[in-house]
């Protein structure tokens, strides 16, 4: 029922220098896939088949993953090689990817509103590829999309962290209607931990109503004198509803050094298991 999936990608990946100086930090690869085609993966299973990308200057390893690239399958075709393109041939064959470049880098709530021109005035699934989630069964965004399909307003994921990690994440307030699903009455982006209104932190999952775009318009420079995806959703929670659902399943925050190592160990485990 939601067919478009918003990925927001045109940090700069400072944490990660130098090996995001020339590369973006989204293909950077877990074991052997680049952290955005996991997400582009869970998009998909979530029936998200439209996949629509803010890139930034230096981007375009991004817009060549999603492509064909000649020489290479020429090379290997016929080969039993081919079997490692199966899985990027298979998203390149179901969805479509379309990309806008964000000009200035303005904060997280500046590059949804980049990408309004590619979505227009449809719900939208968004996507931050350094939180990788493994949803076990079932995808986080295919969890969240049966949520919106019952409740028909934004839905955001949220997990439990601990107290000295609060700073780093948008934290809810709410009240629980269903066993993990909260109607959001407070959000704070990055509070300290006496300010923080409770211990469930966003992660990098959403679920946006279009009217998202209007209110991100009015929406003044927040923390960090960025413009914040959060401070709209509360807005929007206090003229309508916002859900916070916890997920089921693992998230890994390789937007850090320490998260993304843990993710490559539980990945290549996983691989290994596999065969
Ligand atoms: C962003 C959001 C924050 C959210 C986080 C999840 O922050 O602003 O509310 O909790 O993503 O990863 P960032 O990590 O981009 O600083």
């Amino acid at each position: 029922m939601i067919r478009k999936c918003l990925f927001p990608a045109a940090g700069y990946g400072t944490r990660f220098l130098p090996a995001t100086k020339a590369m973006p930090k989204e293909v950077m690869p877990i074991v052997n896939k680049p952290l955005i085609q996991y997400g582009v993966e869970e998009a998909l299973e979530a029936g998200m088949h439209d996949i629509a990308i803010v890139t930034g200057r230096g981007k375009r390893a991004l817009e060549d993953h999603f492509d064909v690239s000649y020489e290479l399958e020429h090379q290997i075709n016929g080969t039993d090689k081919e079997a490692y393109l199966a899985d990027i041939r298979r998203l390149m064959d179901q969805c479509t990817f379309s990309y806008t470049r964000q000009k200035e880098m303005k904060g997280l709530g500046h590059a949804i509103l980049t990408g309004e021109t590619l979505i227009g005035r449809e719900p939208f699934g968004v996507i931050l590829a350094d939180d990788l989630c493994d949803g076990n069964s079932d995808g986080v965004m295919a969890q969240m999309a049966r949520i919106y399909a019952k409740y028909r307003c934004s839905v955001v994921a949220i997990e439990e962290v601990p107290q000295d990690q609060i700073e780093k994440y948008g934290v809810i307030a709410g009240s629980e209607i269903e066993d993990g699903l909260f109607m959001i009455s407070d959000m704070v982006e990055k509070p300290s931990p006496e300010e923080a209104p409770s211990n469930l932190a966003i992660i990098g999952r959403y679920i946006l109503t279009p009217d998202i775009f209007d209110i991100l318009r009015e929406t003044p420079p927040g923390r960090g004198g960025e413009i914040q995806i959060t401070d709209a959703l509360l807005t929007q929670a206090k003229r309508n509803m916002v859900l916070a659902y916890k997920f089921k399943g693992r998230r890994f925050d390789c937007g850090s050094v320490a998260g993304f190592i843990e993710a490559t160990n539980y990945y290549y485990e996983r691989m290994r298991d596999d065969g």
